[in-house]
């Protein structure tokens, strides 16, 4: 089978890039609680790109790249009881160690791919997961480019805004950086359920996207200096009070930013940090009592929960560019760093699902 991993050459985190390397090796032998796992389709995320430029803990030279895919089942250990598993189609938990508390894992917990902290990864043909209990069933109204699309970036939206943020219909809620991945997820979700959606973006075409495609209620562009003001003027003339929750992944100033449209006691979680890695909180956010919150992944039970929503909504993942075959996984590199992208990037891996998918 054929995996790909990344090279070693000289250089500084940051600027260093390692190239791809394709790997063949022996087919995975199956434990008693693993299932085999043969890959459709994989996609990108961030994280691939910062393994690439050595800004991620614990990279490995060896272990493959991937952390979301949609597969097939094609083998079960002796051990796992639920024989019904055989050739069903499958989303993988992206990680381990957390299973269902609220708070934070419960044990150590690693994401899947490009890691030693978690050895296996999806730019692969095939994939040995450690237990049944890290897979579920696919939601059925996704294809496979879509539905590998899914799991990372849909996982961290959901926990962010559902378990942390605690969204409820007809709050108004602020999503930064729409054109994210898991930003788009969080403005999907957000609005199935029935809040209200606003949202920064990098340009008027991923605005304009954002509001005819994802349904946003309004946005500004976060190129502006002062687009703190900016939203400002967008409620007042639409007659919004405050925002109630604001999910991030820019970090930096942006709570400076909206700091005076923030309602008392209201939330702000923050799921990443793409501008800098930090995020100021002022006097100002202590007086409105605020409440900040870190957001990373989730759990399996919030996985599950996330599928559920997805099957329940019938949303559907935003996929800017597919390319076919792990040969040709630098193409989607490229595409991922393509600023003008607007949603995520997907690999089919197994090349003979490719004619009927695209
Ligand atoms: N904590 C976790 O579990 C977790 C999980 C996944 C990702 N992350 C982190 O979250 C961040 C986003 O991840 P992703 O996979 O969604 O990445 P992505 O698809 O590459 O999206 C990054 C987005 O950042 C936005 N952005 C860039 N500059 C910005 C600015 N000045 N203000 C606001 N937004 C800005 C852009 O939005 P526009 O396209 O709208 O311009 C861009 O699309 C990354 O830092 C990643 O490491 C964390």
């Amino acid at each position: 089978m054929r995996s790909v991993s990344i090279t070693k050459i000289d250089g500084v985190p940051g600027q260093v890039y390692y190239p791809l390397r394709t790997i063949t090796s022996a087919m995975p032998t199956l434990d008693s609680t693993s299932v085999l796992l043969k890959i459709n389709a994989a996609a990108l995320n961030h994280r691939d790109q910062f393994i690439r430029q050595h800004l991620y803990p614990g990279i490995s030279f060896g272990v493959p790249l991937g952390s979301d895919a949609v597969a097939r089942v094609v083998g079960l250990g002796t051990g796992v009881a639920d024989s019904q598993l055989l050739n069903k189609r499958v989303l993988i938990y992206p990680a381990r160690g957390w299973v269902s508390a609220a708070q934070a894992p419960e044990s150590e917990f690693s994401i899947l791919g490009g890691t030693k902290l978690y050895p296996t990864g999806t730019f692969a043909d095939y994939v040995k997961i450690e237990s049944a209990n890290l897979i579920s069933p696919c939601p059925p109204h996704l294809d496979d480019i879509a539905a590998a699309a899914l799991p990372l970036a849909g996982l961290t939206a959901y926990r962010a805004l559902f378990t942390l943020g605690e969204v409820k219909p007809g709050m108004t809620v602020l999503i930064t950086g729409s054109g994210g991945g898991v930003a788009m997820f969080a403005v999907q979700f957000a609005k199935a359920i029935g809040a209200r959606v606003y949202v920064t973006s990098g340009s008027d075409e991923k605005l304009a996207f954002a509001r005819s495609k994802l349904q946003s209620d309004g946005g500004v562009l976060y190129t502006s200096k002062s687009w703190g003001a900016d939203l400002a003027v967008m409620f007042k003339a639409n007659n919004i009070s405050g925002i109630d929750l604001v999910v991030d992944g820019a970090g930096g100033d942006s709570m400076n930013q909206v700091l005076r449209l923030m309602n008392l006691g209201s939330r702000y979680v923050s799921y990443g940090m793409t501008i800098k890695p930090e995020l100021s909180f002022s006097m100002g956010a202590v007086l409105k009592h605020l409440v900040l919150l870190g957001s990373t992944m989730g759990s399996k039970r919030e996985f599950d929960e996330m599928l559920e929503l997805v099957s329940k909504y019938k949303i559907q993942p935003v996929v800017a560019k597919t390319v076919v075959g792990l040969d040709n996984l630098e193409d989607a590199f490229t595409a991922l760093m393509d600023s003008h992208r607007l949603g995520k990037v997907v690999v089919i891996v197994n090349e003979r699902l490719a004619k009927s998918s695209i």
